[in-house]
């Protein structure tokens, strides 16, 4: 296969503007699945941002396997896109394929989660939150409302051994870490899943005399965390009340559980990782701008009192 950025190419790239270059530009983009709403949502919002600027997205759906993953990798470099978008399910093992990629000079965009790799040249730049800082925030979020009062949290964590999960566990541990009333009591991973959220949570109210020594659960992402209320509820107690209820992503279900008294905070995951992604591409290719290593998007944290205004606005977004 000939190798990408031929002389030509990096010619012609020069004369011509700026949307007549993106609209020449195919991405692959290798995606992890669909295991919750900001999955989904961040799905939507690639393909609409891709469409933004007449960019041609092939999307490779993974569920949830990091072999997937690779195979899609290698389909896009054989088919010679402009470039390759992958949200990395989990950190490790990376490295051979991303060599093969730049053999190839296809530049590799990172979203929404980190790897682990000893050359960092084999990507780009990844566009993420800082998952530490977004842990921390919930964390800060549970000391300012218990204050003195003894706490007893559960932890849902995401999947095992993504970026994500290990950056949110470690954020939120190290905020509580000089809190001696406030502790982690139980920890298991639900797979960022509604229904492995729910079967966890179930668990842990079993082993914590029926959800009673339970004061908050802090889940790494909201579809987990919904889970988690219908657990509770169906256990006979109140969340948002008898339980705490913080979590990861700011989707649109989460914003309508505050409203319904049920949900007490959120960490805000943008969906639109793609949208800062092309634009570093469009400015690669076009004038060999190298991006930061790192893009990253912001961590708000959102109350009951902000989730009217917050659905509406995901509703005028289209999420
Ligand atoms: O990588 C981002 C995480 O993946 C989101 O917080 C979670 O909902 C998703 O599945």
């Amino acid at each position: 296969m000939l190798k990408k950025l031929t002389l030509a190419t990096a010619i012609g790239s020069l004369v011509m503007s700026a949307s007549v270059f993106a609209s020449s530009l195919t991405v692959g983009f290798s995606q992890i699945g669909s295991e919750s709403g900001w999955r989904a949502a961040e799905t939507a919002v690639s393909k609409a941002e891709a469409e933004k600027r007449g960019i041609n997205l092939k999307i490779s759906d993974a569920q949830q396997k990091q072999e997937n993953q690779i195979k899609a990798v290698r389909s896009f470099i054989a088919q010679g896109v402009d470039a390759i978008f992958i949200a990395p399910v989990v950190q490790t093992g990376w490295g051979p394929v991303l060599e093969e990629a730049k053999d190839y000079e296809i530049p590799v965009f990172l979203l929404d989660r980190g790897i682990t790799v000893d050359d960092d040249s084999l990507y780009m730049t990844a566009v993420t939150a800082d998952n530490v800082l977004e842990g921390k925030v919930a964390g800060q979020w549970l000391l300012d409302t218990v204050k003195d009062k003894p706490c007893n949290v559960v932890e849902l964590q995401g999947t095992v051994g993504a970026s994500v999960a290990i950056d949110r566990k470690e954020g939120f541990s190290e905020a509580i870490s000089n809190a001696s009333n406030v502790n982690i009591v139980r920890t298991q991973s639900g797979e960022f899943t509604r229904s492995k959220g729910k079967e966890v949570m179930e668990s842990f109210i079993k082993a914590e005399n029926g959800g009673k020594n339970i004061c908050a659960v802090f889940s790494h992402n909201d579809d987990m965390a919904i889970g988690a209320i219908q657990a509770i509820k169906e256990a006979g107690l109140k969340p948002g009340d008898d339980i705490l209820v913080v979590s990861i992503d700011a989707v649109p279900d989460i914003f309508k559980a505050m409203m319904n008294g049920e949900a007490n905070a959120t960490v805000e995951l943008t969906p639109n990782m793609a949208g800062p992604a092309f634009d570093a591409l469009i400015s690669y290719k076009e004038n060999g701008t190298q991006p930061p290593k790192k893009i990253v998007t912001e961590s708000n944290l959102y109350l009951p009192k902000d989730a009217k205004e917050q659905l509406d606005m995901k509703k005028d977004l289209g999420y």
